[in-house]
């Protein structure tokens, strides 16, 4: 499965528009989608405010979403820790989904946000915690041996499995204020209750078969690991366990 046909998948599962519900945008706004891949919340956003720009590493995905934008969405391939805030003219808020999670410096990331941002502007983060962890049974025999995996992971400066968790520090410290939290989101194929759909379940088996750095570390192994995650999935006692996070904060 190639990775636009992976992220499409994805977007039937996540149910956006609940997430906007809660989030203080007005017609006004002038928002950025940080990560936004195949452009679906970017899409969502545009036909509720003045402009959105929709911003990704990935060229492809750029290039996807330019080709069925609307006039007031402006997409943008680049780095999110290169993104200069200060040229959004009048930026009122900022939407990341699963996405400041593949950052080395977070935190700047939301230091200059802030700054650039309006009084009275939002930033709005969805995303995952002990994300492959949270989704194993605990006592299964590599259930430490991920976990600490997904630490190490952090340490070395590569993906963040736990960035979720780190949200709300990272808001307050760079100086906004969160007016909603849900730390416990249910999503289809991230935090759930019961086994997941065989359609959800290729999709966790064509994630598991790119996550090439857990692979490496894990060699032989990891085989058996990706059985133990896969049967776990597939159980009816599986739980969700706050696996994916939801936060808004504003700017006062
Ligand atoms: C897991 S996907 C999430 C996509 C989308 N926001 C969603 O929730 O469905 C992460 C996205 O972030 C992008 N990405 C990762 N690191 C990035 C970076 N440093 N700068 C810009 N985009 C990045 C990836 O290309 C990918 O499209």
């Amino acid at each position: 499965m190639n990775l636009e046909k992976e992220y499409e998948n994805q977007q039937k599962w996540r149910h956006w528009e609940r997430y906007l519900e809660y989030i203080p945008y007005n017609e006004d706004d002038v928002v950025v989608d940080l990560g936004c891949s195949v452009g679906n919340v970017s899409r969502l956003f545009s036909m509720r405010v003045k402009k959105i720009f929709g911003a990704d590493l990935n060229r492809n995905f750029i290039g996807y979403c330019k080709a069925k934008s609307q006039q007031n969405e402006i997409y943008i391939s680049c780095d999110i820790s290169d993104f200069d805030f200060n040229l959004i003219d009048q930026l009122s808020g900022v939407w990341a989904s699963f996405s400041l999670s593949y950052l080395k410096n977070p935190s700047e990331v939301i230091g200059a946000i802030y700054t650039a941002i309006k009084r009275g502007g939002w930033i709005a983060l969805l995303d995952v915690s002990c994300f492959i962890s949270g989704n194993m049974f605990k006592d299964c025999d590599h259930y430490q041996s991920v976990r600490n995996f997904e630490l190490e992971s952090y340490k070395s400066g590569k993906y963040d499995f736990n960035f979720g968790s780190k949200m709300q520090d990272l808001l307050i410290n760079s100086g906004f204020e969160v007016v909603y939290q849900n730390n416990d989101v249910t999503d289809l194929e991230l935090n759930f209750d019961g086994a997941v759909s065989e359609e959800i379940l290729q999709n966790w088996k064509a994630r598991l078969s790119r996550l090439k750095g857990m692979q490496r570390v894990f060699g032989y192994e990891y085989k058996d690991i990706c059985d133990e995650i896969i049967s776990s999935l597939n159980s009816s006692n599986h739980e969700k366990r706050g696996n994916v996070k939801f936060i808004i904060a504003k700017k006062r």
